[in-house]
């Protein structure tokens, strides 16, 4: 058997508020194949934003570890594991996280800022995806005089700039009409057979289904179900 490219293994991350703790992710083991284009879904709040910021290594786990191509990030220097980040994951957040001064084709570009390329290419590239997601006429808007959907598809561009290895989609079709969520679709599964791993997260079944071929159900922290599509 391969080394799959992501494992979980009894993963936690409890977060205390007072004395309240919130069991946000509750010891989840899953393995990740490479090339697999997986779907997490369930209830808001069930842990699948947690989950994913984990599997990225923008956060770290109560307990339990994660592997990348069989290293433990928790035990990567932090300089690794800003390697992992830089060349290895492109991330879309929920919330977009775009820089509220830079344009949009800046915002895009940025994410090649560690690349070693030089700033012309970065900006051939930077464009060039912008181009392919529909915003070509939107190149030097700020994310305040973009719309939602325009916002969700620059900080999509910015996670896929990178050819990364990985990709995590965190509802990357959240805020778009049906057209442009059938484009972003198209997008993932084009990027998908090129042999790129995609982790999605996604409230629209019917996305899951078109695009995974895996679907993985999080229930207060906990897989509650994994089926193939
Ligand atoms: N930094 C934090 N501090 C305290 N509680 C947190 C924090 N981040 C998340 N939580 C809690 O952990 C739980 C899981 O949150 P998470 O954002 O992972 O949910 P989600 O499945 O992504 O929901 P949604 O579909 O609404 O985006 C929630 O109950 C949330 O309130
Ligand atoms: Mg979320």
């Amino acid at each position: 058997m391969t080394t799959p490219v992501l494992q979980a293994i009894d993963l936690c991350r409890y977060f205390r508020r007072g004395k309240y703790e919130v069991r946000a992710v509750d010891g989840v083991t899953l393995a990740i194949e490479a090339g697999e284009f997986v779907s997490l879904v369930g209830a808001s709040g069930c842990g699948k934003s947690t989950l994913l910021a984990l599997l990225a290594g923008l956060d770290t786990p109560t307990s339990g570890h994660i592997e990348y191509l069989g290293a433990s990030l928790g035990d990567m220097s932090r300089r690794q594991l800003a390697e992992y980040r830089a060349a290895q994951i492109g991330v879309v957040f929920q919330s977009f996280n775009l820089v509220p001064h830079r344009t949009a084709l800046q915002n895009v570009e940025l994410a090649l800022y560690f690349s070693g390329f030089q700033r012309t290419e970065r900006k051939r590239r930077a464009a060039h995806t912008l181009e392919r997601l529909g915003m070509g006429d939107r190149l030097d808007h700020r994310p305040a005089d973009l719309s939602g959907g325009e916002q969700q598809r620059v900080a999509i561009g910015r996670a896929l700039v990178k050819e990364p290895q990985i990709v995590f989609a965190d509802e990357p079709t959240g805020n778009l009409d049906q057209d442009h969520t059938m484009q972003i679709a198209e997008l993932l599964k084009e990027l998908n057979a090129t042999g790129k791993t995609i982790v999605m997260v996604t409230h629209n079944l019917d996305l899951a289904q078109d695009c995974s071929s895996r679907l993985i159900r999080l229930d207060y922290g906990r897989i509650s179900e994994a089926s193939r599509t």
